[in-house]
């Protein structure tokens, strides 16, 4: 067994591993040696990021499998997903990436519907992951779930009250899940402003998103907008290292010290 090369040979089920910060753990772990299953929410784009990384990786053993996560079938759905992932080789470590939109609203815009929207797949959906999770990884600190969080709690901004109540939510499902998985191990990352997807669908074109990037740039000590190979390498580490649970990883260019 490789003494630091800890995913060797192992199976990383990346869910949201289509595209985005999963993307980046899943040829992050690629890389490291290990086999991948990523989904994505359809079979079309779990397909697509399948092709992608193989054109990328030629030798990688790498699967997708599509699972819609935002219907109330979300246990049920999760469960199908892990029985198909774990067909080929048993999974050691769940990574948690999949999200929707950001619900950024002003305060008297918010309503119970946006509400359970925001719960869909930053409270409802990670609980529900750290049960399936538990039935399905063997009782072992060399397996793992880490999830993802952002850092918005920390420093509150105008309209993101939802997220700011989830994200800091997440921080305290992680700590527990991972003394209610244990010896499994639970972790999570947070993540300052990243370049992915996920601002598209939040409505910025690409115009907008660079001008993002830049203005982050020019007030970080890191000088640059984060990238998925950056922050990919938090979610390496919290799946190697076997003395590391209940910890938030922060991946955030410095933004906290400006
Ligand atoms: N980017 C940032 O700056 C940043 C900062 C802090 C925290 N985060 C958090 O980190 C996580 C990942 O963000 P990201 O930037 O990588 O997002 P992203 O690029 O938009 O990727 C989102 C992922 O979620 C999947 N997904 C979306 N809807 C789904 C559904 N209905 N069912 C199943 N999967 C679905 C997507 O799959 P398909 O492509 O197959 O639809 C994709 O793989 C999110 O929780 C986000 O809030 C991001």
């Amino acid at each position: 067994m490789a003494k630091y090369n800890k995913l060797a040979g192992k199976h990383v089920l990346v869910i949201g591993g289509s595209s985005g910060i999963g993307r980046g753990v899943v040829e992050g772990s690629i890389e490291a040696g290990a086999r991948v299953t990523l989904s994505g929410s359809s079979a079309k784009s779990a397909a697509t990021a399948v092709a992608e990384v193989q054109a990328a990786y030629p030798t990688a053993q790498v699967a997708g499998v599509a699972c819609d996560l935002s219907k109330d079938s979300v246990e049920a759905d999760l469960e199908a997903l892990f029985i198909e992932a774990k067909k080929p080789q048993p999974i050691d470590h769940v990574v948690l990436t999949a999200g929707d939109a950001l619900l950024i609203a002003d305060v008297q815009d918010i309503t119970l519907e946006k509400i359970r929207q925001v719960a869909r797949f930053r409270m409802e959906l990670p609980l529900l992951l750290g049960k399936v999770t538990a039935r399905h990884l063997a009782r072992s600190n060399e397996c793992s779930l880490t999830i993802s969080t952002g850092g918005i709690a920390d420093r509150p901004s105008p309209g993101w009250s939802m997220i700011a109540y989830v994200g800091a939510g997440l921080t305290g499902l992680a700590r527990n899940l991972a003394v209610d998985l244990k010896p499994v191990r639970v972790n999570a990352v947070e993540p300052g402003f990243v370049i992915t997807g996920l601002w598209g669908a939040m409505g910025l074109t690409a115009e907008q998103l660079e001008a993002q990037a830049k203005a982050v740039a020019d007030k970080v000590p890191t000088g640059r907008a984060a990238t998925v190979e950056d922050v990919a390498e938090a979610y390496l580490y919290l799946m190697k290292d076997r003395n590391a649970t209940g910890e938030i990883v922060k991946t955030r260019s410095g933004s906290n010290l400006v």
